[in-house]
């Protein structure tokens, strides 16, 4: 039989609704899903710091890093995309429930994995935001050289190129980062969560 059937949880004294009052901000998590190269961790980099600077308290989820930390045993197989997907909406839940605003930046290439996030984190107060790019540009950046070796045989089941991408349809805000300039899709962002910032300092 398996050890889940005898697990009980128990709830903590200090309830979420006690933490976010001490906090003074009510948490939620912005999402940002796209190809490698797209711009999502500067983008997520810069929402930080604009938030942290007006004195929200915020954490960074980043693909890269927690692929060498918590999720350094996963690949790229899509089983495990799905459960480096999975620990670390799990992971920002906590953070949530701790009282933070959760800002991440991971591929999240198909719509079950961030369908199970919205369903997860709650669909109010989940922004899911599309860092659009054509593959051709993010290819031609190639910041990491990730995409040189791509081509050279090196990296199999590659996003965008032999794995699939599938576009956000659900989405709360599209940022296209070959039109659109860093500060412009960084303004739009903060202005599409005006409103949520707003009812959060007021609550
Ligand atoms: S996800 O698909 O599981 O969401 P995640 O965002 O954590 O991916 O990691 C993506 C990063 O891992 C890329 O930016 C790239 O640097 C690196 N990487 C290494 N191999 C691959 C691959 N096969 N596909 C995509 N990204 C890869």
């Amino acid at each position: 039989m398996s050890q889940k059937n005898h697990i009980y949880p128990s709830a903590p004294r200090i309830t979420k609704e006690e933490r976010v009052q001490l906090m003074g901000q009510k948490p939620f998590l912005v999402w940002f899903t796209g190809l490698s190269a797209a711009g999502k961790s500067t983008l997520a980099n810069h929402l930080e710091v604009a938030l942290h600077q007006k004195g929200y308290k915020t954490y960074l989820l980043d693909g890269d890093n927690l692929r060498i930390g918590l999720n350094r045993d996963l690949g790229f197989s899509q089983k495990d995309r799905d459960e480096n997907i999975r620990r670390v909406g799990e992971v920002a839940r906590l953070m949530m429930d701790a009282g933070l605003i959760v800002i991440t930046a991971f591929i999240s290439p198909m719509e079950k994995e961030r369908e199970f996030l919205r369903k997860l984190i709650g669909a109010d107060d989940f922004f899911e935001i599309h860092v659009d790019c054509p593959i051709e540009v993010c290819e031609a950046r190639d910041p990491k050289g990730i995409y040189k070796k791509v081509r050279a045989g090196q990296i199999q089941n590659f996003t965008g190129i032999d794995s699939p991408y599938e576009v956000p349809s659900k989405l709360f805000l599209l940022v296209d980062t070959e039109k659109e300039s860093l500060l412009e899709s960084v303004n739009k962002i903060k202005q599409g969560l005006k409103s949520v910032l707003l009812s959060i300092s007021n609550s």
